[in-house]
């Protein structure tokens, strides 16, 4: 196959969790003769500095001509005080509503060499496999009107959180999917007893519903939720909510995955102007430039984006399974970033790489 990659390093830690995650995939196609050209191109901090805003033009033109996207993490201190319009992250809301990604999928899942590495304990993290789907390109990220206002005791900061009917359904409609391939269980998140956007959520959930009967539905709100997560997390099976829910919801994933390095995500459900399929794959994680260009980062978040990417985009499921694989082999192994509290020597970031691309 050729595979046309895109990769957005970004900021911080996004650069060398980046390389790693190119070696895996050259390494893969190389095994599993595949054509692969890569490209590179800016976006966050980087491209502030370098060109005077998060978003460039040449950006949105080669995702849009790229076959996938893989990007690394975008944030930076120096920014801390910016407005958000100007800010690193706002490349990336700007990359994914280019893409039109709707549907973010963050699997949550626990490795039997990390129960350790979780504060939680054993028996409740052991066997945990969800997906957390969270709706990507509509919301509070992105409603408005937005902005500050005013001034003195007046001043008012105002967004607005708000879907469609269309943006509510396509989403449950790929949770459903997702549901129906796995354990047959959908939770719809939402704050139905407060607010409207939620109401119509559940409204639409409840009318797409019908056309999975061999999936169960239920419903919860986002408060109980967030306590179910950490008390309960195996009754969970894939879980749909808004954007703002699905951000800080799947931080929480993190801690039953051990560590928030761990988490991939795969940004889907994009169409290109010329019909094709487009997705955005992005590890759950930030910048973290308290660690940035010191090689300790776990690059594991990463290089599970490119096994999503192989899986989602390509439906090479081979090559994906053979990542998984190789990176449940170097988790075993204890060969591991410091974030996930190895017994001897905490491997670098490179390391790390190394092992994944051996084992495959
Ligand atoms: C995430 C991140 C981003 C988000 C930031 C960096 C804009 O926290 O992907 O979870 O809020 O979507
Ligand atoms: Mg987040």
């Amino acid at each position: 196959m050729n595979l046309n990659i895109l990769t957005v390093p970004g900021d911080g830690i996004g650069v060398e969790v980046t390389t790693e995650a190119v070696r895996v995939l050259e390494h893969v196609c190389k095994k599993f003769n595949h054509n692969l050209r890569l490209s590179e191109a800016l976006l966050g901090g980087v491209a502030i500095h370098k060109t005077g805003g998060p978003y460039p033009e040449e950006t949105s033109k080669m995702a849009l001509e790229a076959d996938a996207t893989l990007m690394g993490a975008v944030g930076l201190p120096e920014f801390d005080n910016w407005p958000p319009e100007k800010r690193p992250e706002r490349g990336l809301l700007g990359i994914r509503k280019t893409l039109g990604v709707y549907a973010n999928l963050r699997p949550v899942k626990s490795y039997p060499s990390l129960l350790d590495s979780s504060p939680l304990k054993n028996h409740l993290v052991d066997g945990v496999d969800m997906i957390i789907v969270r709706e990507l390109t509509g919301g509070i990220y992105y409603g408005t009107p937005r902005g500050i206002t005013g001034e003195g005791g007046e001043e008012r900061g105002t967004n607005t959180m708000t879907y469609t009917r269309d943006e509510i359904a396509r989403v449950t409609r790929m949770a459903f999917n997702l549901a129906r391939n796995r354990r047959k269980k959908l939770t719809s998140v939402d704050k139905s007893n407060v607010l409207e956007t939620s109401q119509l959520w559940r409204r639409v959930v409840c009318e797409v519903a019908p056309e999975f009967p061999d999936v169960e539905l239920e419903h919860i709100l986002v408060d109980n939720c967030a306590m179910q997560l950490i008390l309960r997390p195996k009754q969970f099976d894939v879980v749909v909510m808004e954007n703002m829910f699905g951000d800080i919801l799947s931080d929480e994933g993190a801690v039953i995955a051990g560590s928030i390095g761990m988490l991939p995500s795969a940004s889907i459900g994009g169409k290109k102007p010329s019909g094709a399929w487009v997705g955005l794959y992005e590890p759950v994680h930030g910048s973290a430039p308290d660690i940035a260009g010191q090689n300790k980062a776990n690059p594991l978040g990463a290089i599970g984006s490119v096994a999503a990417m192989f899986e989602y985009s390509f439906g090479l499921m081979d090559e994906a399974k053979a990542v998984y694989k190789a990176m449940e082999t170097v988790l075993n192994s204890g060969n591991t970033t410091a974030d996930l509290k190895p017994k001897g020597t905490p491997a670098t970031t490179v390391q790390v790489g190394e092992a994944v691309c051996a084992a495959i």
